[in-house]
């Protein structure tokens, strides 16, 4: 599977931390779109890169990362076929995969440590989507983009 995966200048620390926590994966090619630097950045341009790659098919998934999630979120849920869900814990992040079907995770540098961090990115990326009843209510949420 290939994950992208960027940040702005908030959690720059946190991007590289989970860049090694994705080592464990094997089976995961990471591309990494930025920030490079602590320079600001506008977190929007982080999230159009992270989605061009997936709604281009040369990712699968994101994780998308800025001071708190929120504004990277929000960008990221703003482009058609994302489904970004900002995960604080194991609970939220089982759920984003399992009852949502996420397909980028955010989270907050200035939020979160790298114990809980790490716990999210396993198990996000691990859990399957369950489908059934989750798979009509992600539907309908997909067909609001065509409204
Ligand atoms: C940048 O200062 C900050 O606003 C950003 O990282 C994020 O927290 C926005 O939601």
């Amino acid at each position: 599977m290939k994950i992208v995966i960027g940040c702005d200048q908030g959690a720059l620390t946190l991007k590289e931390h989970i860049k090694e926590v994705l080592k464990e994966f094997k089976d995961i090619i990471v591309e990494d779109v930025g920030t490079y630097t602590t320079d600001s950045v506008d977190y929007p341009d982080i999230a159009e890169k992270i989605c061009d790659k997936i709604t281009s098919g040369q990712a699968e998934r994101g994780i998308a990362l800025c001071g708190t999630g929120i504004g990277i979120s929000i960008a990221c849920n703003k482009v058609k076929g994302i489904r970004a869900a900002l995960c604080h814990n194991a609970f939220t992040a089982r759920m984003s995969r399992q009852h949502n079907d996420a397909n980028v995770l955010a989270m907050g540098g200035r939020d979160i440590s790298f114990g809980p961090a790490d716990e999210i990115v396993r198990i996000w990326l691990t859990e399957k989507f369950l489908g059934g009843r989750h798979e009509r209510r992600v539907n309908k949420i997909m067909s609001i983009e065509d409204k």
